[in-house]
């Protein structure tokens, strides 16, 4: 899977559109395939002046909507702070691709929904079993193996699920090749526009 996506990357940038192409074939395929790097970006977030990041994986990239879906526990910290303050950087590089793509924007929290509705019935159990956790994410505990997830039902979990849509206005290319680096900006405002950067 992975080898036939490089093989769909130029080896070379002299357009910027081709930049935006390939980010998009990269996230396309970072949604299905759990090999790739992009199917597991750091996500950036604010906790009061601080800058938090975690890693989270990409359940859904539509380019014409300009989102990414991600799913988590309610109770996690990344909530509460994202109620406060939604902007948020989402980040990943591909060493084998040698492609990182940086992308700004807002980050808008969904409980109890229709958004969540529809990621809950697309969720396996296996995903589903994650938010059946006493407790939530971020409590302080003594015994982590008390807090192993044994016997439940999994549709118990949907009360503590949420999800998180990305909408982002900037998606930033970076290319790393010895014969020379390409950078490019791609930005969404009032209009498209794009930029090459001094990589
Ligand atoms: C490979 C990997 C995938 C992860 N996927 C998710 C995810 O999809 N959603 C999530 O909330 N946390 C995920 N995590 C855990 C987060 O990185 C983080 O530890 C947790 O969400 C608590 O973050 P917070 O305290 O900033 O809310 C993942 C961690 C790893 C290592």
């Amino acid at each position: 899977m992975l080898s036939n996506l490089k093989e769909k990357l130029p080896d070379s940038y002299s357009e910027i559109s081709e930049t935006l192409e390939s980010a998009k074939l990269i996230l396309s395929e970072a949604v299905p395939n759990a090999q790739t790097l992009f199917h597991t970006p750091v996500v950036s977030t604010f906790h009061e002046n601080k800058i938090v990041s975690r890693v989270m994986v990409l359940r859904e990239f539509n380019f014409d909507k300009k989102l990414l879906r991600f799913h988590t526990d309610n109770r996690a910290a990344k909530i509460k702070n994202l109620t406060k303050n939604s902007s948020a950087t989402v980040i990943g590089y591909d060493p084998d691709l040698k492609v990182q793509i940086k992308m700004q924007g807002q980050a808008n929290v969904h409980i109890n929904n229709t958004v969540t509705e529809a990621a809950w019935n697309e969720s396996t159990a296996r995903s589903k079993k994650c938010y059946s956790v006493k407790g939530g994410s971020t409590k302080e505990i003594e015994n982590p193996a008390k807090y192993d997830i044994d016997d439940f039902d999994v549709e118990e979990g949907y009360k503590n699920f949420a999800v998180i849509v990305f909408s982002f206005s900037s998606l930033e290319f970076l290319y790393l090749k010895s014969s020379g680096h390409r950078r490019a900006l791609h930005k969404w405002n009032e209009e498209y526009s794009s930029t090459w950067l001094v990589p």
